[in-house]
């Protein structure tokens, strides 16, 4: 595929991704630094953006259908519908108070690179499939990818429909009302569904752009896992319970946390991280000594044995609290799910299409986990990473140039006709 027929269109890439960003409930204010992007799945946001993101794709004239859970694939028939397509595509929904880049360039990205193969007049033998999966994110129903992990069958339809959000609605009850109806064991894909799976995304960490690369070619996902722990003490007055006296749970979390802090750090390995994103203060009032704490900790490494050391040691020090502190813990796994490694022939494939367009490039792992990690269960999987400003992602500041998303669109339109030719 000669590089100089397929010409991707940046400017109208950036203005569909501005478009997109505008679906959000987020506060714009000078202290973002960017644009603040929040859309959580199903909500009214979400279900706007999509059905402007159908009308995009109905304008390349792809075949659109959904799933049970909302993931919506659009594609691109190829000479042959009987093979098995190609798939590239990635997640639209934000965390709270994200930035604009983060998945919606593997969709954005994904379908320019089908109008650029489009507009130079390529005909490919396999389809290619575009999909946008619900919930990569965890903020709503407290797993990632669950879209995709239904694909994958590596999450149960019963027990995804009995996910709750907080307001303890059932995903069964959300989604049906989002107007996405039927038995979730419809949304699990055979198999070699797809012949290759190829995903874009921003790289969100420092090192291309520290190197001054152009690519980033994703060689592996590392393994997350994701836990509920809660923490019960005895509350009270603040004023008249006095300090001898005292199980506060906030203070036994506070511990706790500097303790999967340390557990993360004595690996003494970069790829080593671990994380207590949110905390639930109960009953959250200044004047009341804190009776029960519920929180969430990430926890992810490359090597999963090692990921499950610091587990391992993060569960002991929560319990070490229960005789110290006189506290009750807790600590459920959500999900701990193994590593994927990138398929050589993809990876080659993007290396390829890199140099011959002259990009600078690099292979490297991913240390953030993508639909990806679950698409790899059913097939050959690779990722083409893009440079974005100081590694920044999950805050409005993310950011990516237009020409740097426009040469992964590049490499992204070229791997797809080499996969598909
Ligand atoms: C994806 O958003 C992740 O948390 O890695
Ligand atoms: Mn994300
Ligand atoms: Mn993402």
């Amino acid at each position: 595929m000669a590089s100089e027929a397929i010409a991707v269109d940046g400017r109208r890439l950036q203005a569909e991704l501005e478009q997109l960003a505008a679906f959000t409930r987020c506060e714009q204010t000078e202290r973002n630094g960017g644009t603040a992007v929040t859309r959580v799945v199903f909500t009214e946001d979400d279900m706007a953006a999509r059905a402007w993101m159908k009308t995009l794709f109905a304008d390349a004239s792809l075949q659109v259908r959904e799933d049970a859970v909302g993931n919506t694939f659009a594609r691109w028939q190829g000479t042959d519908p009987s093979l098995a397509a190609v798939g590239t595509g990635s997640h639209t929904d934000a965390i709270p108070h994200a930035g604009m880049y983060d998945g919606t360039l593997g969709v954005l990205g994904g379908l320019e690179a089908i109008r650029s193969l489009q507009r130079a007049s390529v005909r490919l033998r396999r389809s290619v499939e575009l999909v946008l999966f619900t919930a990569e994110e965890p903020t709503r129903f407290g797993i990632g990818c669950l879209g995709s992990r239904l694909m994958a069958g590596t999450l149960t339809p019963e027990r995804a429909d009995g996910l709750l959000d907080a307001e303890e609605q059932t995903l069964a009850e959300v989604r049906e009302a989002a107007g996405f109806v039927g038995d979730l064991t419809s949304v699990r894909l055979p198999q070699g569904v797809y012949s290759s799976w190829v995903e874009l995304h921003i790289e969100q960490g420092p090192l291309l752009e520290r190197e001054s690369l152009d690519i980033g070619v994703v060689s592996a996902i590392a393994a997350p896992a994701s836990y509920r722990v809660r923490v019960d003490g005895f509350g009270g007055h603040a004023g008249a319970l006095l300090m001898p006296d005292r199980r506060d749970a906030l203070c036994a979390a506070a511990e706790w946390i500097l303790a999967v802090e340390a557990a993360a750090l004595h690996t003494g390995a970069v790829d080593t991280v671990a994380t207590v994103g949110t905390v639930q203060v109960h009953p959250g009032a200044v004047n009341s000594v804190p009776s029960g704490v519920e929180m969430q900790l990430d926890v992810r490494d490359i090597d999963p044995e090692r990921r499950d050391m610091v587990v391992a040691a993060v569960r002991l020090a929560g319990e070490d609290l229960q005789e110290k502190r006189g506290v009750a813990f807790t600590m459920v796994e959500v999900n701990a799910d193994p590593p994927a490694t990138c398929d050589e022939t993809i990876i080659e494939a993007v290396e390829g299409a890199s140099k011959r367009n002259g990009f600078s490039f690099r292979r490297m792992v991913s240390r953030a986990y993508h639909d990806s990690l679950f698409m790899a269960r059913l097939g050959p999987v690779g990722m083409i990473f893009v440079p974005c400003r100081g590694g920044v992602s999950h805050r409005p500041d993310e950011f990516a140039t237009v020409e740097a998303m426009t040469n992964g669109v590049q490499v992204l339109a070229e791997t797809l006709a080499e996969l598909a030719g």
